[in-house]
């Protein structure tokens, strides 16, 4: 089971397929993708980025509040790339979405400065948070938005995991120098409540 939850930072091969189709059909999943994007208060002409995206709730959901801007998203994982792409063949069509296979860090070779950014059950997988946290600060414009939203999943995951999460997670922003670090929760999101953390860079 330890290996199959692996599955969920970077799904490989017919395992992460059929982790993506899970993330994908989960009630809870689209739930928290869509109040993450809420709670960014995107506007139509916004530039944004999500990083791992998975099988492209999020970026869905994005696009559809930006219609004079553009979505960029990044996801390390081939599979989830190929699973995005069709969710949202229309949107990549039309020029309001670009889905990129790669890292974080890849994403500063695009050059471009971004008004909002989230992730969503991604940050619990980086092996170095103060790292990630000043690319996002990099990637932002100044002003700029970022949204890091953690559901507790996996085998023995309990509520009050979020929490805790909430809690190291203000201090990391914190001494990232991000400002007016501000946490949301879910509390009614089943199987177990979400915390988001909002600030801006
Ligand atoms: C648990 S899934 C969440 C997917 C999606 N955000 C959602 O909530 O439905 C985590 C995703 O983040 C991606 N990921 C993890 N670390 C990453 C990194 N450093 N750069 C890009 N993608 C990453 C994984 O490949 C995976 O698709």
């Amino acid at each position: 089971m330890a290996d199959f939850y692996a599955q969920f930072g970077r799904p490989v091969g017919f395992p992460g397929w059929l982790a993506g189709k899970l993330m994908a059909s989960r009630e809870g999943n689209k739930r928290r993708n869509a109040w993450t994007v809420d709670l960014l208060d995107i506007q139509p002409t916004d530039l944004v980025l999500e990083i791992g995206y998975g099988p492209g709730l999020g970026v869905e959901w994005a696009v559809a509040k930006v219609t004079n801007g553009l979505v960029v998203g990044f996801d390390h994982s081939d599979v989830m790339h190929g699973q995005a792409r069709r969710r949202n063949q229309r949107a990549i069509e039309l020029g309001h979405l670009l889905l990129r296979t790669g890292p974080l860090e890849a994403a500063a070779e695009l050059g471009l400065r971004f008004d909002k950014a989230f992730c969503c059950n991604v940050a619990q997988f980086w092996p170095d948070p103060n790292a990630a946290l000043a690319q996002f600060k990099a990637l932002l414009k100044p002003g700029g938005r970022l949204a890091i939203t953690y559901q507790p999943a996996g085998h023995g995951a309990k509520p009050a995991d979020a929490d805790r999460f909430a809690e190291r997670w203000r201090g990391l922003l914190h001494a990232g120098g991000f400002r007016d670090v501000q946490v949301e929760r879910l509390a009614d999101l089943k199987p177990r409540p979400a915390v988001c953390l909002l600030a801006y860079a």
